[in-house]
């Protein structure tokens, strides 16, 4: 008799333990399916065959830099999330560019339909380089969960121009070494006119915060700031999702954004981002465009209320489709705590739409029947 109600008695705890939200509460400690605090920072969600996978940045208790990985956990509802550990490990090598200790952020992962392969980007700097490298990174798993298996990093579309850079700017002999000061009227309209892109030509261009957007005809567009995180570009991916096209385009020169997130929604593209004020919160910008390749244009704060003015205390990261409910989006954001990094919080918010465009607003807690 004990022995039944015992068992019954650990039934009940792991169905609390696996079904214990019911709604979102933002910017609070979210418990995973073992009762731990949620460790996917600067993370994207994929949803593959009826499951959400939500991938991100696993922190430690006091560094910001990869001494784990990037975590995947896994919900069928969204609210509640199993722990389905490393997606991809950090090597013990020193050779890896993906070394313990190195810094990786703001993990995508995106399925490709063709080569049934799962494929990981993220932002990588290199062990003891600070934010210099401004590389990214790809991994390929065959399952979601992983294990991801490291390919390749580097810089982007080397010895390639923007789609959008007139004659002019490309062939300017302007170069970072006529500029004694930044930030001076001069510089930043050099920079506007690809003083930075001309600089990383044959290096290829700086990628550090990121997203991936698949669109409607499975093409898949790697979002990243760039140019000393001054100018986003947008770059397409070949078929495979493994490589550039060499086909990109510059959004907003000089316009400093980072944490980059797309959706589309009837035909248009719209784009949440930060500005660029290390790990505290700043105001969010909105874009919209016809065209992933542009032209974007700028629209004012979509945060409204108390907090607007600070994204409600968190930075963009990605921008969530319900499966299965129309025009439903979730605004992902991180609370950064760089102070104690593991303890980061996530902020979810519902999008709502006024005359077409994108209005965020904070809620202490919320479901997914704000949608209905
Ligand atoms: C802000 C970025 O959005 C983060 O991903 C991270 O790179 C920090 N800056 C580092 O200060």
């Amino acid at each position: 008799m004990k022995k039944i109600i015992l068992f019954i008695a650990l039934c009940l705890v792991n169905l609390r333990l696996y079904s214990q939200y019911k709604e979102f509460h933002p910017g609070e400690i979210w418990k995973d399916n073992k009762g731990i605090h949620i460790n996917a920072h600067g993370g994207g969600v994929l949803y593959h065959h009826g499951t959400y996978y939500w991938y991100g940045e696993n922190k430690s208790e006091n560094s910001n830099n990869a001494l784990v990985g990037v975590m995947c956990y896994s919900s069928q509802d969204l609210y509640n999330w199993k722990n389905e550990g490393v997606a991809l490990e950090v090597s013990d090598s020193k050779e890896s560019p993906i070394v313990r200790g190195c810094i990786i952020e703001r993990p995508k992962v995106i399925f490709n339909e063709r080569s049934r392969k799962f494929v990981m980007y993220f932002h990588l700097e290199l062990l003891d380089k600070g934010y210099a490298a401004a590389n990214v990174g790809i991994a390929i798993a065959d399952s979601p969960t992983g294990k991801f298996t490291f390919l390749k990093n580097s810089r982007v579309n080397a010895g390639k121009y923007p789609l959008d850079m007139t004659k002019e700017q490309k062939e300017s002999t302007s170069t970072v070494a006529d500029f004694k000061d930044w930030w001076t009227p001069e510089w930043r309209k050099a920079v506007e006119d690809g003083l930075f892109v001309r600089r990383d030509f044959m290096g290829g261009q700086m990628s550090r915060d990121m997203t991936l957007f698949v669109d409607d005809d499975n093409k898949a567009y790697h979002i990243y700031s760039s140019e000393d995180n001054l100018t986003l570009q947008i770059a397409e991916l070949t078929d495979d999702y493994l490589n550039y096209t060499g086909r990109y385009v510059r959004v907003a020169p000089g316009g400093h954004n980072e944490a980059p997130s797309v959706f589309k929604k009837e035909g248009t593209y719209f784009m949440i981002t930060s500005g660029c004020t290390g790990w505290d919160p700043n105001a969010a910008r909105l874009f919209t465009s016809d065209s992933i390749f542009g032209p974007w244009k700028q629209h004012s704060n979509p945060c409204n209320g108390d907090g607007a003015d600070l994204t409600f205390n968190s930075q963009s990261t990605y921008i969530l489709p319900v499966a299965g409910k129309k025009d439903a989006f979730i605004f992902m954001a991180d609370r950064w705590k760089p102070k104690k990094p593991s303890d980061g919080r996530y902020v979810w918010l519902p999008i709502k739409f006024e005359n077409g465009l994108p209005v965020l607003g904070w809620l202490d807690q919320w479901g997914l029947n704000v949608f209905n």
